[in-house]
C-alpha cells in the first residue's frame, strides 16, 4: 500500500544489497520488478498520479452475497453460514496462537484476506462445488486456509498457490502460510496444497497449461494495473463455464474494470470488504458470450 513502510524493511543500503543479489540469483524476477515499477510509473504519468480507478468506476453492490449464491444457484441466506463463522474464529485462533492478528497492513504494507473475502472464496468452493483451484498471493495464508478447509469439507479437491515472498526482507519468510495448521498443509490428503515459488508472470502461464481447465481463480497477489490485467485474462482463459475469478482490491488500479470491459463473458459482482475499507470482485464465466451484464 503506498506510503506504509514495512518495520522489518532493512536499511537503504542492506535493502539494495539483497534487491542486487536477488537479481542476479533470479534475472527473470529481477526485471519483472523493474517492468512493474515502469508501468507503474507511466501509468501516474497518464492518469494525474494516480493508480486508481476514477471515482464511480465501480458500483458496490448491496446484496453481493445473495447475488452471489443466485449466480451460484444456491439457497439464501446461505445454509453454511454457522460453518464459515466457526472457520474464521478458528483461523482468527490459529494467528493468535502464532502472536498474529488478523487485519490490514499486516504482511508488511500487505493486508490479510478480508473476511468477507474469505467467506466469498469459502461459499464459492463449497458450492460450485470448486475442485481445481489456483490463487496467487499467499502471506499468512488467510485466503489459502479458506479454500483448503472447504475443500476438506467437501471431501475432493487441489488448491495451487502461486507466491513471490518479499525477496529483500527475509524476516517475512517464517510467516508465509501460518494462518494454515500444519494438519492441513501435511495431514489430509483429500485437502491437498502446492505452494508455488514464484511470481505470477512467471509460474501462472504454465500452470494453467498445465491444469487445462480450472473451477476458480483468487487474485491475491500484486495489485497493480498491469498484474491484475494479466492474471484475470489468462485465468479467464483457463476457467470452465459456470467457474469465478475472485479479485482482491479492485479500488487501488485500473485491471479489474479493464478486464471486464473486453470480456463479453463475465457476469460480475462488485463487492465491499467487511470492513468497507476495500473492494473485491467476482467474476463468473458465463456458457456462451452472447448477452452482456444489464
Ligand atoms: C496481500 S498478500 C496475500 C494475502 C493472503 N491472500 C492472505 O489472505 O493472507 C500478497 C502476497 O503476494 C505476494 N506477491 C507479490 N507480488 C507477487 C507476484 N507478482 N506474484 C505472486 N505473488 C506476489 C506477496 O509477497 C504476498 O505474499
Amino acid at each position: 500500500m503506498s506510503g506504509y513502510r514495512d518495520p522489518l524493511r532493512p536499511g537503504r543500503q542492506l535493502y539494495l544489497a539483497r534487491a542486487l543479489r536477488a537479481a542476479a540469483v533470479d534475472p527473470f524476477e529481477g526485471v519483472e520488478k523493474a517492468r512493474e515499477k515502469l508501468a507503474a510509473q507511466y501509468e501516474r504519468a497518464r492518469h494525474g498520479g494516480t493508480l486508481a480507478p476514477p471515482p464511480g468506476t465501480y458500483r458496490v453492490e448491496a446484496g453481493w452475497e445473495q447475488r452471489l449464491h443466485e449466480l451460484c444457484g444456491e439457497a439464501w441466506p446461505c445454509p453454511l453460514a454457522g460453518e464459515f463463522s466457526r472457520l474464521w474464529s478458528d483461523i482468527v485462533e490459529t494467528m493468535s496462537r502464532r502472536g498474529l492478528r488478523v487485519g490490514r497492513q499486516n504482511y508488511g504494507g500487505d493486508d490479510d484476506g478480508d473476511p468477507g473475502l474469505v467467506r466469498a472464496t469459502w461459499c464459492l468452493t463449497r458450492h460450485l462445488p470448486a475442485t481445481t483451484i489456483v490463487e496467487t498471493g499467499v502471506g499468512h495464508g488467510v485466503t489459502s486456509r479458506g479454500v483448503l478447509e472447504a475443500l476438506l469439507a467437501n471431501g475432493a479437491g487441489h488448491l495451487w498457490s502461486i507466491d513471490l515472498p518479499p525477496l529483500t526482507i527475509s524476516a517475512r519468510t517464517p510467516e508465509i502460510g501460518v494462518a494454515v495448521p500444519g494438519d492441513l498443509r501435511e495431514g489430509d490428503l483429500r485437502a491437498s496444497w502446492s505452494y508455488v515459488r514464484g511470481s505470477s508472470r512467471r509460474r501462472l502461464p504454465a500452470l494453467l497449461r498445465e491444469l487445462g481447465e480450472i473451477d476458480l481463480f483468487v487474485h491475491d497477489s500484486r495489485h497493480s494495473t498491469r498484474n491484475v490485467l494479466f492474471e484475470c485474462e489468462r485465468a479467464f482463459a483457463a476457467l470452465r463455464p459456470g467457474g469465478f475469478l475472485v479479485v482482491d482490491d479492485l479500488d487501488g488500479n485500473r485491471g479489474f474494470t479493464r478486464f471486464i470491459s473486453r470480456q463479453p463473458q463475465a457476469d460480475w459482482i462488485v463487492a465491499e470488504a467487511d470492513d468497507q475499507q476495500r473492494c473485491f470482485g467476482l467474476a463468473r464465466k458465463r456458457a456462451s458470450p452472447k448477452h452482456r451484464n444489464g
